[in-house]
């Protein structure tokens, strides 16, 4: 294995951590200036009063146990957004280093990039007229792109906004061939719409290749904030000095812990089979309308899809009351639209308004 942490901004390897006050339960505690009583309508078991945990370590073990990690390859953020940030953070010096991107992304990536001072290279998806093989990542590209000195590449997949995904093989070239060169963090923010193995198989081999999840999608939690960093100990431990104690609330510290029962997974799991129906369906009917010129398909929430006016679809879903994204900020998405997969009567909605 090479040693990762080689990549790190050498000064915060050095950095000195804050040390939290002790918290332990039926103590009086009064080390950490907190008031004494509850707020009135305060119903958390914790109260609201008291500092959340240094770190949600209840959450660490859940998270872990669901994702199939020991909890010392897991840190919990707020949100993916959070690990995005931290692992810029971490590894880029402002005015030096560079990520890198592969366009039309996710565009936050961009933006704590320039938060943080980074540079961007960007190495753009393939284009092909057939919308099947529309948008794939360039692999050879993406390794000639790491020669310029990025020192995180962001491989989103299933990717927002085209949906496609990345086939695990190029994956893997680019995890084998970027040893020692760069981080390469996979966001997997919408796994679990899609039909192919989530790749922490592939995770576990490489100690400079990183997992980011979400429960913002799937357990209809994007409310609460909760992101999980999935990567090698030494990482983890290194990205745990970055982001700093007590982030994590409490209201979600508990309300992530009932999510994750068992009942409540099972309900995830059917209305994720009911979105991938829906999808399909969606897909289908949008391709049959004359407005729309192409539909790609999906393997997340939601489907991008190309209009012959992209701002007149979306003034006819708003006069519908129903707001879609057209997405033109991006030449290569020029007249695209994205929608979010609905409930079955949402869908039924839109395409009436579509229709109309
Ligand atoms: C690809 C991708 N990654 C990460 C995120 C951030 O998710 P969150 O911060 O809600 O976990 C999003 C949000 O839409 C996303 O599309």
């Amino acid at each position: 294995m090479s040693d990762v942490l080689n990549l790190a901004r050498p000064e915060l390897r050095r950095l000195k951590p804050y040390v939290p006050g002790e918290y332990e339960p039926d103590t009086l505690r009064l080390n950490a200036n907190e008031s004494p009583w509850r707020a009135p309508g305060d119903s958390t078991a914790r109260g609201l009063n008291r500092y959340p945990p240094p770190r949600p370590e209840v959450l660490t073990e859940l998270l872990g146990k669901y994702y199939r990690v020991p909890k010392t390859e897991l840190l919990v953020t707020r949100g993916s957004s959070e690990a995005i940030d931290i692992l810029i953070r971490g590894f880029c010096a402002a005015g030096k280093d560079s990520i890198l991107i592969c366009p039309p992304t996710f565009d936050m990536y961009r933006v704590y990039a320039e938060i943080q001072g980074a540079g961007i290279i960007r190495v753009p998806l393939r284009r092909s007229a057939d919308v099947r093989d529309d948008f794939g990542l360039d692999t050879d590209a993406v390794l000639r792109g790491l020669d310029g000195g990025a020192k995180i590449a962001f491989i989103c997949t299933p990717n927002n906004p085209t949906g496609s995904s990345v086939p695990e093989s190029s994956i893997e070239r680019i995890c084998k061939e970027s040893r020692g060169r760069a981080v390469i963090v996979i966001d997997e923010a919408y796994t679990e719409f899609s039909d192919r193995p989530n790749l922490r198989p592939l995770q576990e081999r490489f100690d400079h290749v990183v997992l980011l999840r979400t429960l913002s999608k799937f357990v209809s939690l994007a409310g609460v904030r909760c992101g999980t960093i999935v990567a090698a100990q030494s990482v983890i431990e290194f990205l745990s000095q970055v982001l700093p104690p007590y982030t994590f609330p409490t209201p979600s510290i508990e309300l992530v812990t009932q999510a994750l029962g068992a009942d409540s997974l099972a309900v995830a799991e059917e209305r994720i089979q009911i979105l991938r129906s829906e999808r399909a369906r969606l897909i289908a009917a949008l391709s049959a309308l004359p407005k729309v010129e192409k539909v790609w398909p999906s393997d997340a929430n939601f489907i991008l899809i190309q209009a012959r006016n992209g701002h007149e679809l979306v003034r006819r879903a708003r006069d519908a009351g129903i707001l879609i994204r057209v997405f033109d900020n991006d030449p290569s998405l020029a007249n695209c639209v994205r929608i979010t997969v609905g409930r079955p009567e949402d869908n039924d909605r839109l395409l009436a308004a579509l229709t109309s």
